[in-house]
């Protein structure tokens, strides 16, 4: 079915040869387009600073596509490859914004005959954003053509700052420049299938809600451990670290899905608020806190990977655990971990319920009788339960079994759509549920920023790779 929109729409990519294009932008443009969710007349401007022209750049889009779409059809690609075009320019020089702008009419007049959607995709990372910013502005390229034809949005990568006040201050930029429904702040983890899925798993289901409290749940822990380190992204992420890659954006927003109250409505300023109000809710972790639980590490060998400083202070690993102060959740609590190089490729959430005060068991059974449901997202994404059940015999001996739902068991799973082909899709739409606010990203980097700037009292724990991470 074609639900792209008829609007033509030119999708402007900073960034267009750096390695989240490649590994996930034009990948899932061209799913987008051969599954008919681009709009109809669409064009792709590429910019970057490498010496490419729009051949040149077709070429490098056809190996990233052919190495990472296994089945597509050649003649679908190479149509796919003739909507793409390239600029070549430095991000902070106006001459850059001068010719962007040039292309934009010289499409739009020749090829569209109306003034079409602007889509500005920031794929670079965060340093860059304060000069586009600045260029995007003096450039007028912004500007909608009018109310009804021609919307210019922005789709911004995070981290969206470095703590509350740079990120505060971005917002103020992009405040002058756009409206609040124009800006699409990416969390890329809110558009995976799996985690979409616990609005519904949560309010469409009858059976979990009256449980879903802390007078039923003992703790929740999500884990986001990926088994490969920095590889090339050592530069970005010196500044970064894990706590600010993943944790003040992908781990905070799953808690507030998890957590939430029910937004009744399937509407983007419902969800949103849900979310929001549980970040707001977070209880900030004392000094004595942060100094006494959590737990920073690095992977021995990250100080040698590519463009990382010799003595370098950067987390890739860490540990907390959050409170959510209200009336449900006071006292549960969510443990945060996430690290690069660990044991395995796991993301998860994991729900544990509180025992029952009475076992119907023998007095020799020890086990600990929990129930646990789990969230998975990699490496398999799927749902599961463990309930306990009696063993077969003569004996009354239980023991755990699990109910479970995994997507690759069913025949979905090639059609899962990737997160960035969501976030490319909803961004077309204008549909914002899957986008943080801005309140949200404020509430995270409150309850983030005071950890970090305690972070240097914390001690940097080395942990092998292939590892647990530090104990
Ligand atoms: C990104 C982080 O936001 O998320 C990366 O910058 C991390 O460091 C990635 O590897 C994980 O996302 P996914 O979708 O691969 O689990």
């Amino acid at each position: 079915m074609n639900r792209a929109s008829h609007q033509p729409t030119i999708i402007v990519i900073f960034g267009a040869t750096g390695d989240l294009a490649q590994r996930k932008l034009l990948p899932a443009l061209f799913h987008l387009y051969s599954n008919g969710y681009l709009p109809q007349k669409t064009r792709i401007l590429g910019l970057s600073k490498d010496h490419n022209d729009s051949s040149s750049f077709r070429k490098f889009a056809r190996n990233v596509i052919e190495r990472s779409v296994h089945q597509h059809r050649a003649e679908e690609l190479s149509e796919f490859l003739t909507t793409l075009d390239y600029l070549t320019g430095e991000f902070e020089n106006k001459e850059l914004y001068r010719k962007i702008a040039q292309e934009l009419a010289a499409i739009d007049e020749r090829e569209f005959k109306l003034c079409s959607n602007k889509l500005f995709y920031l794929a670079v990372p965060p340093v860059a954003y304060d000069h586009i910013f600045d260029q995007l502005a003096r450039s007028g390229l912004t500007i909608p053509c009018g109310d009804s034809e021609g919307w210019t949005r922005v789709l911004v990568e995070k981290p969206f700052g470095k703590d509350l006040v740079t990120a505060q201050a971005l917002d103020r930029k992009l405040g002058k420049l756009f409206q609040e429904e124009q800006i699409f702040r990416i969390d890329h983890y809110l558009a995976k299938e799996t985690v979409q899925n616990i609005i519904t798993f949560r309010f469409a289901n009858a059976l979990f809600e009256p449980v879903w409290n802390r007078e039923y749940i003992d703790h929740v822990k999500i884990t986001l451990w990926e088994k490969f380190g920095v590889g090339q992204r050592g530069s970005f992420y010196e500044d970064v670290g894990a706590l600010r890659d993943v944790g003040q954006n992908h781990l905070l927003q799953m808690l507030a899905l998890i957590a939430m109250e029910d937004p009744i409505k399937l509407e983007a300023d419902a969800i949103r608020s849900a979310r929001q109000k549980v970040l707001d809710q977070l209880k900030p972790l004392s000094r004595q806190q942060i100094r006494g639980s959590v737990t920073r590490g690095q992977y021995q060998g990250y100080r040698e990977e590519q463009e990382v400083a010799a003595e370098s202070e950067t987390e890739t690993f860490f540990r907390l655990t959050a409170q959510v102060n209200n009336k449900r959740w006071r006292g549960v609590p969510f443990i945060l971990e996430s690290g690069k190089k660990m044991a395995a490729q796991k993301v998860e959430i994991k729900v544990t319920f509180k025992e029952k005060e009475s076992c119907v068991c023998s007095p020799d059974d020890k086990q600990i009788h929990q129930n646990v449901l789990t969230i998975h997202l990699q490496p398999d994404e799927g749902i599961s339960l463990v309930f306990w059940a009696k063993k077969p015999g003569l004996e009354h001996e239980l023991e755990p079994k699990t109910l479970s739902f995994f997507y690759k068991d069913s025949d979905l799973q090639q059609e899962l759509p990737s997160a960035y082909e969501k976030v490319l899709y909803d961004c077309i739409r204008g549909d914002q549920t899957l986008f943080t606010s801005t309140e949200e990203v404020s509430a995270a980097w409150r309850f983030i920023s005071p950890i970090l700037k305690t972070w240097s009292n914390v001690p940097l724990i080395e942990y092998q790779p292939g590892s647990q991470g530090p104990t």
